[in-house]
């Protein structure tokens, strides 16, 4: 089996972080501060990746064995803007391929990269696994499009990188993660956030109610990427995801009665919060209105990996979520 474990890979492993400031990137400082990893962590000032030389550059400088991108154009309204979306593309395409076409290259070479269930349009009626064939891409946002791309790229280049060194024993050895997920929260702006502090304003909301999706928050996905790409799991697409589903307008009203019952004033009731559908919340980007990612080949890797630890639901991760935003706003 490919040694791929962080203490595997040497002393002088180096592990590169992008998107040091986004809400992944904070989760993935936490984490891995605690396990006393030595990471080097990017943010736009430091490298930006629309920009392929300062890319080719950073990954000269560092020569990472392990890179984790979690930085992304995330700006899924924008992106529909003509101008905007070739900056889409750089970011969430062409350097992803950069960071693959280094990473083939070293020995025992690691690329995690975190992408979206808006690589599918949202027709399927039950939850997408891994091998389903992502698009239409007339029927997905810019934004889709772009990370879509980038997961084609990175798949390319390791598929490219072992037909060519067939023989070269370290080539064998580079895996990739693509992680998928879906409706992420954490240390940063988010649908969460925005529903508290609506509920703080006014006291009738109306909120889509037929998209559907599952709650991902980014402290789990920073653990789970990160012991994935620690472990001897097989390269691919991976679908990260808690147990359960529930709508925008259910996670709405799950966390708003949340800080209510954790003490937080609002200025709405529950009942107020009211259930639209997305045609009458109409958006510049296509979203799916299935959203929802089945999990069990993730399950199935980590217990592979002899994780003991119970599987979360959605609603556990969000109510702790919730207690710590209003314990924070208390404070304040
Ligand atoms: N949030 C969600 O609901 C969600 C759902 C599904 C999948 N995902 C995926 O999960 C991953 C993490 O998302 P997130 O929620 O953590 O996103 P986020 O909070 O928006 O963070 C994205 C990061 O990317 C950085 N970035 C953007 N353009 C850049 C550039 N040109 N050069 C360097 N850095 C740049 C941003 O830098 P600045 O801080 O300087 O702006 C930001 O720190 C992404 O791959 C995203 O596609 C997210």
């Amino acid at each position: 089996m490919p040694f791929s474990s962080f203490e595997l890979l040497g002393r002088d492993c180096t592990i590169v972080v992008f998107g040091r400031d986004g809400q992944l990137g904070r989760a993935l400082q936490v984490f891995l501060s605690d396990l006393k990893v030595p990471v080097i962590y990017l943010g736009r000032s430091d490298c930006d990746l629309s920009n392929p030389s300062s890319i080719v550059e950073v990954l000269n400088r560092y020569q990472p064995q392990v890179i984790i991108n979690a930085a992304a154009y995330t700006a899924v309204d924008k992106a529909e803007n003509p101008k905007e979306s070739e900056l889409a593309f750089a970011i969430n395409a062409r350097a992803p391929a950069l960071m693959a076409r280094h990473i083939v290259n070293m020995p025992h070479g690691i690329l995690l990269h975190y992408s979206t269930e808006y690589v599918f349009a949202g027709n399927k009626k039950t939850p997408y696994i891994e091998t389903d064939v992502p698009g239409p891409v007339n029927q997905l946002s810019v934004y889709g499009q772009s990370k879509l791309a980038g997961e084609q790229d990175i798949e390319a280049t390791f598929r490219q990188a072992q037909n060519s060194f067939k023989d070269a024993f370290h080539n064998q050895l580079s895996k990739y993660f693509i992680l998928r997920t879906s409706w992420a929260y954490g240390d940063g702006d988010n649908f969460i956030k925005i529903m508290l502090r609506l509920a703080t304003e006014r006291d009738q909301l109306k909120v889509v109610a037929d998209q559907v999706g599952v709650p991902t928050s980014a402290q789990w996905l920073a653990e789970v990427g990160v012991q994935m790409a620690s472990s001897r799991v097989e390269s691919g697409i991976y679908h990260v995801v808690p147990d359960g589903e529930t709508s925008r307008h259910g996670l709405a009203v799950f966390a708003i009665e949340t800080a209510a019952a954790c003490g937080e004033r609002l200025e709405i009731k529950s009942e107020n919060v009211h259930a639209i559908p997305a045609i009458d919340y109409p958006l510049p980007a296509k979203r799916p209105y299935n959203s929802r990612l089945n999990n069990d080949k993730l399950k199935k890797a980590l217990s592979e990996m002899a994780f003991t630890g119970q599987y979360p639901h959605w609603r556990e991760q969000v109510e702790q979520y919730v207690k710590e935003y209003v314990k924070q706003s208390l404070k304040s």
